[in-house]
């Protein structure tokens, strides 16, 4: 048998320990895959002790000693800390070192491929891989689809479910009627919410992973400042219930289209689509490339063992002599701002409860040459709230396509009307390109 790829991990906590449990359970089927063991060498943490059993490989608190070790031939690092910025730092440390010292990399972190996308490109030149499979939709090789099974093709957009604790959270309100905070104490108990939760719920762990996918996709510049980011916080679950009656379910939603800014928020998506059933902690990317059309890619999205499975993929390529996936080439694409996009919205207004509200918000719409599609004003007169102790109902609106930046200009004009007794909640409705 030829030579084991020495592993050094980082990190032993959710994903580290899972794993620790794959190399080991899967030892002689990996081996046989991989054409040599994958041996774990060495394991740094700063968990004093192990939770699991580490099969003699040598355990400290050091990460330096997994940089200098000329026993370790690639470091997995799946650090995970409350404190994010310390995490990337330490991410970033290793994987500088890990090129510095011809090691091959393989990591879980997204916010260090998605920031410090100049590393891929120091990784090839240095002749050392690194894999990230498991830093987009978990268990669901993404990644691998688009540099390996999807190269052929020209990838004119994508857009998927790419965050598990929304998708978990938004499918407890909506199915189980969970509470908001119910639901993301659930996310965080099964191990799927980042160490500080908030990167969920406030769409920059999807941002993240948009702005690689559209890196891989089309050569998008791997900067996170270009990715449009909404999170979750502000849906509740009447907004959910409203959909549902309208056709729609409410997704938190990764887009990247050709030519046009890579976005992250929630989207209304008509409940017979395929994406509009991918619930709980599953995450789903539709691709559609020019040659193949639409493919769907489906699967767990975080948790200990589908993250472990991607890390495990990465660590087979490596031991195989393949490069998991190289950075894109740049390709110039003049980028369309958010404000360009077109779509249908969903808009809830905190109405008074008072004659001739939904006449003015109505004619407020047709005056920007916005039709209605649909409208709902049903329920009993609320206080307090978003009326701030005025008596309100909620209007529902569907609007017809229309553009982005002019919705804009319709919302903060709907706020200022007298009849009009809070914020509104405004949803895009998922319109692009065949989507699913
Ligand atoms: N916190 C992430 C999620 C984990 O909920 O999807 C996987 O990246």
């Amino acid at each position: 048998m030829p030579a084991p790829l020495r592993v050094g991990l980082a990190g032993l906590g959710t994903v580290g320990q899972g794993v620790v449990k794959l190399l080991r359970e899967e030892a002689a089927a990996l081996a046989l895959k991989a054409g040599r063991p994958l041996r774990l060498a060495r394991v740094v943490s700063r968990t004093p002790r192990p939770q699991v059993a580490l099969g003699g490989a040598p355990f400290g608190t050091d990460l330096a000693v997994l940089i200098d070790a000329d026993d370790v031939d690639v470091i997995v690092e799946t650090i995970a800390s409350a404190d994010a910025d310390a995490a990337l730092a330490a991410a970033k440390g290793l994987l500088a070192g890990a090129i510095e010292t011809g090691k091959h990399f393989v990591t879980a972190n997204k916010a260090l491929i998605a920031r410090h996308g100049d590393a891929l490109v120091a990784a090839r030149e240095a002749g050392t891989h690194v894999g990230f499979e498991a830093a987009v939709a978990g268990g669901v090789p993404i990644i691998n689809a688009l540099t390996q099974g999807l190269a052929a093709n020209r990838i004119e957009w994508l857009a998927g479910i790419v965050n598990g604790t929304c998708n978990h959270i938004l499918t407890a309100m909506a199915r189980d009627g969970q509470g908001f905070g119910a639901a993301l104490a659930d996310a965080q108990r099964f191990g799927y919410a980042e160490a500080d939760p908030t990167f969920d719920v406030d769409g920059i762990d999807a941002a993240h992973k948009v702005a690689i996918l559209a890196h891989l996709a089309f050569g998008a510049p791997l900067a996170l400042d270009r990715v449009h980011v909404e999170g979750i916080r502000a849906i509740d679950a009447e907004d959910l219930a409203h959909a549902r009656e309208l056709g729609f379910r409410v997704k938190h939603l990764g887009v990247a289209e050709r030519g046009a800014v890579p976005r992250a928020h929630p989207c209304l998506l008509p409940e017979d689509g395929l994406m509009a059933k991918v619930d709980g902690v599953l995450n789903a990317v539709q691709v559609h490339g020019h040659a193949v059309g639409s493919t769907f890619h489906v699967g767990p999205g975080a948790g200990a063992a589908p993250t472990a499975s991607a890390i495990v993929a990465n660590l087979i390529e490596i031991a195989r002599g393949a490069p998991p996936a190289l950075p894109a080439p740049a390709e110039e694409v003049a980028t369309a701002p958010i404000g360009a996009l077109r779509c249908r919205h969903y808009l809830k207004i905190p109405a008074a409860d008072q004659p001739g509200v939904f006449a003015q918000c109505a004619e407020l719409l047709s005056r920007h040459d916005v039709s209605i599609e649909s409208a709902i004003q049903r329920g009993a007169t609320r206080r307090g709230g978003a009326g701030a102790g005025a008596e309100w109902v909620p209007i529902v609106i569907l609007t017809n396509t229309a553009q982005e930046a002019e919705m804009q200009a319709i919302v903060a004009a709907l706020g200022g009307l007298d009849g009009v007794a809070g914020p509104i909640q405004r949803i895009r409705v998922a319109d692009f390109a065949g989507a699913v």
